[in-house]
């Protein structure tokens, strides 16, 4: 069964902001658009930079990497543009009585 980790209130992620915590296998950046919420890895794949640096379209559902622009889907991780080349991983996120909750490792 899946663990998870309730990391902070929902009420402190605006929507298409990003915030940072930490869970037992790591860091992870959390966002949220207007219908769920999304947790990757929060070491950018590009050249390490912090992706709470960066910003979200919560309309495309992507992750800009503020340092060299590369692109994440929010949803499965994968770049769409580089420099970056690998995936982000990407962690299951719930809210749970207005608390965030991730998974304490990534899926998959
Ligand atoms: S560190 Fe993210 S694109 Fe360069």
């Amino acid at each position: 069964m899946t663990e998870f980790v309730r990391v902070g209130a929902l009420a402190e992620i605006p929507e298409g902001e990003l915030r940072a915590y930490d869970v037992p296998s790591g860091r992870v950046v959390v966002t949220h658009d207007e219908r769920r919420l999304f947790a990757l890895s929060e070491t950018c794949t590009g050249h390490g930079c912090a992706l709470a640096d960066g910003t979200f379209d919560d309309r495309s559902d992507r992750l800009l990497c503020a340092a060299c622009e590369s692109v994440f889907d929010a949803e499965t991780g994968e770049p769409l543009e580089g420099p970056a080349r690998d995936p982000l991983a990407v962690f299951t996120a719930r809210e749970v009585d207005g608390w965030v909750e991730i998974s304490a490792e990534p899926v998959g």
